[in-house]
């Protein structure tokens, strides 16, 4: 099946749907974005992404390209156009087409509105859940607003490649202080030895991620001892279980960090059965 692009309002084929090389989100990284899981044909979390995504554009001063309920529109157009039934949606906006210039462009330039969709392997993500994955730990160097979802993900992209070569699914970036702040595009988890649930606290240094907001939710509502709270790499490696999540991949356990296996080299129950619980909360209407 073709896979059919969103640009600037017109649906197009993936392979002739294209922006201007004078495109700021090509030239500078100038652009935001965001990725909804979908399934069971619904999405995941859909208002919370609509929400961080205005969020991002106001910290950079991109306008909104059109209303929220018709940026909703083109979301489930692009869903439907692709049959995505188990995927993701991925949508990015741009501060728009302009000579190049670092500073801003003229008010009038529009911003530029790109929505993608496509179905996953779901067999390959079954097997990733029922083994657990392998995961890297790298420096963490990038910028002081990590909390901004924006396509400069140099370094994302740099420890991602890492994990690659490594023979890992995640890369975990890690901070001057030995804590761990995220992975390279997901939040870290862990149950540690005294069966605290913990994630880093939101500041500036990671991205807010829906999924993690959502994980908390259900956690509390079981009645878990959860801490938002940093934890080093040797934390990790000796906790109960480790995990990710991600709109593009809810949850998922980890078994390996560097050299080192996590608890005894299975997915962890916890890890699972929340992600049985955040699937069933989190699916919008
Ligand atoms: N990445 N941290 C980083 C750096 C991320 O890039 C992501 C998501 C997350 C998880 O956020 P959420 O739960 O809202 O998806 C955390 C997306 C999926 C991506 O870049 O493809």
């Amino acid at each position: 099946m073709t896979q059919i692009a969103y640009v600037n309002g017109a649906y197009a084929p993936l392979a002739h749907a294209a922006v201007s090389i004078q495109d700021r989100g090509f030239q500078f990284g100038d652009a935001v974005y965001e990725v909804w899981g979908v399934r069971g044909g619904r999405l995941l979390d859909r208002d919370a992404h609509i929400v961080r995504l205005k969020r991002s554009l106001s910290e950079l001063r991109i306008a909104l390209p059109m209303p929220e309920t018709a940026l909703m529109a083109v979301v489930r157009e692009t869903q439907r156009r692709n049959r995505v039934r188990n995927g993701l949606i991925y949508l990015q906006i741009s501060r728009g087409q302009a000579p190049r210039d670092h500073a801003f462009p003229a008010a009038n330039v529009r911003p530029t509105l790109v929505v993608t969709a496509k179905n996953l392997d779901m067999a390959a993500l079954e097997a990733r859940l029922s083994a657990g994955v392998k995961i890297v730990t790298v420096p963490d160097i990038r910028w002081a607003r990590c909390d901004i979802k924006t396509t400069s993900l140099l370094p994302n992209v740099l420890a991602k490649q890492t994990a690659r070569e490594a023979g890992a699914y995640e890369a975990w970036f890690v901070d001057k202080d030995g804590f761990v702040t995220e992975g390279s595009s997901s939040n870290a988890w862990i149950l540690d030895a005294d069966a605290h649930l913990r994630t880093r606290a939101l500041t500036n240094d990671i991205l807010h991620g829906i999924t993690r907001a959502a994980v908390l939710r259900v956690a509390r509502e079981r009645g878990l001892k959860v801490m938002e709270s940093a934890f080093t790499v040797a934390e990790a490696q000796a906790a109960r279980e480790a995990f990710m999540t991600a709109a593009s991949a809810p949850l998922v356990p980890i078994v390996w960090i560097d050299d080192k296996i996590v608890g005894d080299g299975r997915p962890g129950p916890l890890a699972c059965s929340l992600r049985a619980a955040y699937l069933g909360a989190s699916i919008s209407d």
